[in-house]
């Protein structure tokens, strides 16, 4: 029971008493308006801090990829496993539940294909991403293409500003042209760039010297999986992106091509969520095919 002094000093009522306010638990976000917190929210689990976003926007460079046919039968069953979907809004509107209540980092650029060089770059009308309610934008930035660098930046910074308008976080994805080093001064530079022009969230590869990526980079880092490993080394790279400081992925061909996308996705999300280590998340998944 509170004693006289302190029902004097207004402590039964809370007053005088010191509230924390808790930190915000995405890297960089603390000084955001409510609803960017909001949409971070939705994608970064607030007990984790961390993320598995399920990507599926492949098909805007190169059509039917394997794996990607049929969404209804490839990707819908994998989608309560994710913590976010990122897809192009011509999937998102033809082919995603919308009664899947998952948020939505949309594909929110566009090029050319696979069958010509990346010569023009466009992005989605604010007002279509606010009518698909989604919780974030990606925009690809060609870092050191002579041709794209300066149009993709603009874009990001566009919708930087867009974003911000209408506090929907932008996450940065940096492509990696046939020339460019893999390497983390590489990487550092992109995400950087991405940071520093407005990007809340920055997509990027692991590499040697990951950690110093993600120390330079004021915001939080996912990775992207490349191209289809066997699936114990998918999880190797999961985890050692999480080790050395990614807080999650955003994984496709290593998923949806997997033998088992179902399992994979599930061992993905017990390396991010769980701390899982690799031979732990191996047998998970040699667990979840019997
Ligand atoms: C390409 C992308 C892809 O979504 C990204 O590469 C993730 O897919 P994967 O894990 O298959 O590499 O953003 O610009």
């Amino acid at each position: 029971m509170a004693d006289l002094d302190d029902i004097r000093e207004g402590k039964k009522f809370g007053i005088g008493v010191e509230v924390k306010n808790p930190v915000f638990h995405v890297k960089g976000a603390d000084n955001l308006p409510w609803g960017m917190k909001d949409r971070l929210t939705r994608i970064f689990n607030p007990e984790s801090g961390r993320t598995v976003m399920l990507a599926f926007d492949h098909g805007f460079i190169m059509g039917p990829t394997s794996g990607l046919e049929r969404i209804d039968l490839n990707i819908t069953p994998l989608m309560k496993y994710a913590d976010c979907l990122m897809c192009t809004r011509g999937i998102l509107q033809s082919s995603v539940p919308a009664n899947i209540n998952k948020p939505v980092c949309l594909r929110s650029d566009a090029g050319t294909t696979i069958l010509t060089e990346l010569n023009d770059n466009v992005v989605v009308d604010i007002e279509d991403a606010i009518r698909m309610n989604v919780s974030a934008m990606a925009i690809m930035l060609a870092i050191g293409d002579p041709a794209m660098e300066a149009k993709t930046v603009a874009n990001l910074f566009k919708m930087a500003d867009w974003g911000s308008k209408y506090n929907i976080p932008v996450m940065g994805v940096t492509a990696v042209g046939k020339d460019m080093a893999r390497d983390s001064r590489y990487f550092g530079l992109a995400s950087r760039v991405c940071a520093e022009n407005g990007a809340n969230i920055v997509k990027t590869y692991y590499c040697d010297g990951f950690e110093n990526v993600v120390a330079a980079c004021p915001v939080p880092i996912v990775i992207a999986g490349g191209k289809k490993l066997p699936e114990k080394e998918a999880l190797e790279l999961c985890y050692k992106a999480i080790n050395d400081g990614a807080v999650g992925v955003d994984m496709g061909r290593n998923v949806f091509q997997s033998e088992n996308p179902v399992a994979m996705i599930q061992a993905v999300n017990a390396v991010v969520h769980k701390n899982f280590s690799v031979d732990e998340a191996y047998e998970l998944y040699l667990e979840l095919l019997k």
